[in-house]
Formats: C-alpha cells, sequence, structure tokens
C-alpha cells in the first residue's frame, strides 16, 4: 500500500501537462471491441483504472499491447464472449461498458455488477432499460448482469437522468443496431462526444453527440481506427486548483479551454486570474481568494468531479462558502479526513457549509474515494507541516503520476510503499 508524504506551505510555480480524459478512455477503450478489428488509442492516460479495464478485456481475449506509455493498441478480432466475472471488474465502474459492446458486437453480453468509487446508490436501472428498449432481456443473479437478444432494433430512449453511463452505453449497444436509436435528455459531457467521434472514425453513424438529442443510425460493420482522446478535464481542474491553493502562478497545457469554462469560472469569481490560450490555461493568484456559493450539475454545469477539490480550496478561504451537490447523493464522506487537518464544515444532506479557516495543519489523512483523495493532496499542499495520505491507490485510479507532476512545479511529496496491516 503506498502513502504519499507531503511537506505542506508550499507556492507552485511552472508547468503541467495534462493527460487523456479518464472518463473516455474508459469508455472508448471497451469500444473498440465494436470493430472486431485493430483500433489505436492515443493519448491514453497511464492510470489504474485503465489498465483494470485492459486486464479484463485480456481475460476475454482482446490483445492489448502499450506501443508508448499512453498509446495502446487493442485487437479484438479473436475475442471470446464468456462471463466477464473477475476482480478488476468491481473495482471499476466503467466495466459496465463491457455491458454495451458484448451486446452490440455479440447480442449477449454477461458481465458482474460494476464498482467504482461509493458515494451512495449508483444505479444502472437507465443502462438496462435502455437495452430493453432495444429489444434486450435482462436478468440479474449472483451477481452477474445478462442481457441478450436475437436483434437489436433501434428505439426513442428518454432519460429521466442524463446519466454519462446510461448514455454511452445505450450508444455503444445501439451503434450496430437495426434502424435509429434517439436518446432524449442526453449526458453531454465532453467525454459522450469524445466517444461519439471515436465510434464515428470507425464507421458508425452518430449525431447530435454533446447535446441532449443523440442520434444513432445502426451500421452493420465498424472498421479499426486510431483516434486521440480529448484532454481530461477534472485532471486539468485538480491542478488549476493546486495553482490557485498554494497562492501559485501554474500554467495547465495540454487542455481545451472550453471544457473548463465551469471550473474556470468559478475561480475567477474567487478572485483568482485565470488566462486562456489556445490549448493551455494558466491561473495566477495576486490577491486574497473570496468565498463563494457553488452547486454541482450535469455538463456544462460545474462537475461533480472536481467538488471535493473546491471544498479544500474554499476551507482556506476567508468566510463561509457553500457547496451543494447537485448529483450523488453522498459525496462528502472526505469531511471527516479534512476535519482532521481542521477545516470546519457542516454537512446537512447534499449541502456542506464551509467556515475558511487561515490554514490546514497536517495530519494523517485518507483518500476516501479518487477525487477525494486528490483534494487531500492539494489540502496537504498549503497545510502546516506533513500530511501523510493513505489509500493513495484511490488517487492512482486517476492521476497518472500525480506526485511527478507537483513535484515538478515546487511541491514536495514522496510516495512510500508500507506493508499491509493483516
Ligand atoms: C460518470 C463518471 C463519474 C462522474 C459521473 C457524473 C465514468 C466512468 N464515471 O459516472 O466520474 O462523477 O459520471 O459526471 O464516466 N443514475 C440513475 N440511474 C442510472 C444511472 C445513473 O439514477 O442508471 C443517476 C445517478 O445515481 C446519479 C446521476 O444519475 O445521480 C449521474 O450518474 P452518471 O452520470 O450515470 O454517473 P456514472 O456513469 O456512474
Amino acid at each position: 500500500m503506498d502513502q504519499l508524504i507531503i511537506n505542506g506551505r508550499c507556492k507552485l510555480k511552472g508547468e503541467v501537462i495534462v493527460n487523456g480524459a479518464k472518463n473516455a478512455a474508459c469508455a472508448i477503450i471497451p469500444a473498440a471491441i465494436l470493430s472486431n478489428d485493430i483500433c489505436v488509442i492515443e493519448n491514453v492516460p497511464h492510470i489504474e483504472d485503465v489498465i483494470s479495464l485492459v486486464e479484463v478485456m485480456n481475460e476475454i481475449g482482446v490483445k492489448t499491447e502499450f506501443i508508448n506509455n499512453n498509446t495502446l493498441k487493442i485487437d479484438s478480432r479473436n475475442m471470446v464472449n464468456i462471463c466477464v466475472n473477475y476482480e478488476p471488474v468491481t473495482k471499476i465502474r466503467s466495466s459496465y461498458y463491457l455491458l454495451g459492446v458484448l451486446l452490440g458486437r455479440f447480442n449477449k453480453a454477461e458481465v458482474a455488477f460494476p464498482g467504482g468509487c461509493n458515494f451512495g446508490t449508483r444505479p444502472i436501472d437507465l443502462h438496462i432499460k435502455g437495452f430493453e428498449a432495444l429489444g434486450a432481456t435482462v436478468n440479474l443473479e449472483h451477481g452477474i448482469i445478462d442481457v441478450s437478444t436475437n436483434e437489436l432494433i433501434g428505439a426513442n430512449i428518454y432519460l429521466d437522468v442524463a446519466s454519462v453511463g446510461a448514455t454511452i452505453n445505450i450508444m455503444l449497444a445501439a451503434v450496430k443496431s437495426k434502424g435509429l436509436t434517439i436518446i432524449e435528455n442526453a449526458a453531454k459531457e465532453p467525454h459522450i462526444v469524445d466517444t461519439a467521434n471515436f465510434l464515428n472514425s470507425m464507421g458508425a453513424n452518430i449525431k447530435g453527440a454533446g447535446t441532449d438529442v443523440i442520434k444513432i443510425a445502426g451500421v452493420e460493420e465498424l472498421t479499426g481506427s486510431t483516434y486521440t482522446i480529448v484532454p481530461d478535464q477534472i485532471e486539468a481542474g485538480t491542478y488549476m486548483v493546486a495553482g490557485a491553493i498554494t497562492g501559485g502562478d501554474v500554467t495547465v497545457k495540454n487542455v481545451i479551454p472550453k471544457h473548463m469554462e465551469a471550473i474556470s469560472a468559478k475561480l475567477i469569481e474567487m478572485g483568482v486570474e485565470v488566462i486562456e490560450g489556445d490549448e493551455e490555461i494558466r491561473v495566477v493568484v495576486n490577491k486574497p481568494l473570496k468565498n463563494i456559493r457553488l452547486k454541482t450539475l450535469f455538463y456544462p454545469g460545474f462537475p461533480t468531479d472536481m467538488q471535493p477539490q473546491m471544498a479544500v480550496l474554499l476551507s482556506v478561504v476567508e468566510g463561509t462558502s457553500i457547496i451543494t451537490e447537485g448529483i450523488f447523493e453522498n459525496r462528502f464522506q472526505y469531511v471527516d479526513q479534512l476535519k482532521r487537518m481542521g477545516a470546519i464544515i457542516a454537512v446537512e444532506g447534499r449541502v456542506a457549509v464551509i467556515e475558511g479557516i487561515k490554514q490546514f495543519s497536517g495530519a494523517e489523512v485518507k483518500a476516501t474515494d479518487l477525487r477525494a483523495g486528490a483534494g487531500m493532496v492539494l489540502a496537504g499542499l498549503v497545510a502546516q507541516g506533513q500530511t501523510i495520505v493513505s489509500n493513495v491507490h484511490y488517487i492512482d485510479r486517476g492521476y497518472e503520476d500525480i506526485e511527478k507532476k507537483l513535484n515538478a512545479m515546487g511541491a514536495d511529496i514522496t510516495r512510500i510503499s508500507i506493508e499491509e496491516d493483516n
């Protein structure tokens, strides 16, 4: 088990290069299976969620090879469609995409229930309703989701909630179905558009991704493709907050500024100087920051995956800030860890009231999930004394080389491996 030892009170200065988007990679890598051919995916983040996904795909006969650290070759020509019930499936959320791609390619999928971060109940009822609308029968038994049909037929599907996972999964299943599928109230996140663009590069006919109506005209065959994944909005946002919290001067490179607008807007409201370039954003702090109110929403609203990092930043800003979590029912579990460092936060249901303190004091804390873990690292950067963050495996699920990137800008973070307690 790894820990990060962080000596605080640093001021970050310099540049950081953002990797490809985790949530796009986690959809695009399984989507390659639909081609029954060879795909080469570039700008793949080398993170634990991707490694787990690749391991699962190898178990079902998909050949994968990292041509270099961030380019993955996927050959799904000789894969077998057997029950996907390996341990990594239960570690990651995105294993649910194997349902859509196996159904799309073989008309049958058997996959264990997905894992992922625990933010309360994370149902997949909308994925299932979507598969059923396309003509599949779904059975849930012994922790396995079994979806099958003789033929997938396009349908009109209205999503009660604009779920990212359900939108992508329905797209994956429908892409080779017969006729037209229309997803209404679809999610609009950048990774939805990226997945649609990848599928179209393989010969799919998807229109409207990025709006709330996506039209998928089924095609008979998909071919192999070479495709580059978009930059990670959340990794970029995390480094923007790292610049802001340390009162530093940080240029975040390889970003799409349009994807960052909700995050940039909130930082600007707080008094952070945010300077946009074509593919970079510079964050500079020259004055004390102001408290704000913030609500997480579906894209293009403020992303829930940036909520813990912002709570950490607002904890050390004078005045009372309020965060309302609009997506998940239980995403403030990290607050108790932050309190160990001196934060004053009262949580009532989906609302956190944050009383700004002068500074954190270093403490031993745990990453309770992926983004909360990133938040703990941010807190450690500015804490008085030393912070030890454990459960680093959560952070590794979504950040490639987090301590190396921060250290290159002036942080003092050391990774150590310790023996696990039995
Ligand atoms: C994805 C992201 C995650 C991000 C989240 C919201 C991946 C692998 N994970 O998770 O990082 O935090 O989007 O941007 O891409 N819901 C239902 N029924 C369903 C599915 C979802 O009610 O069948 C609800 C959820 O409870 C939640 C909301 O819809 O309240 C959004 O969930 P969803 O967008 O599906 O998130 P995930 O796909 O789990």
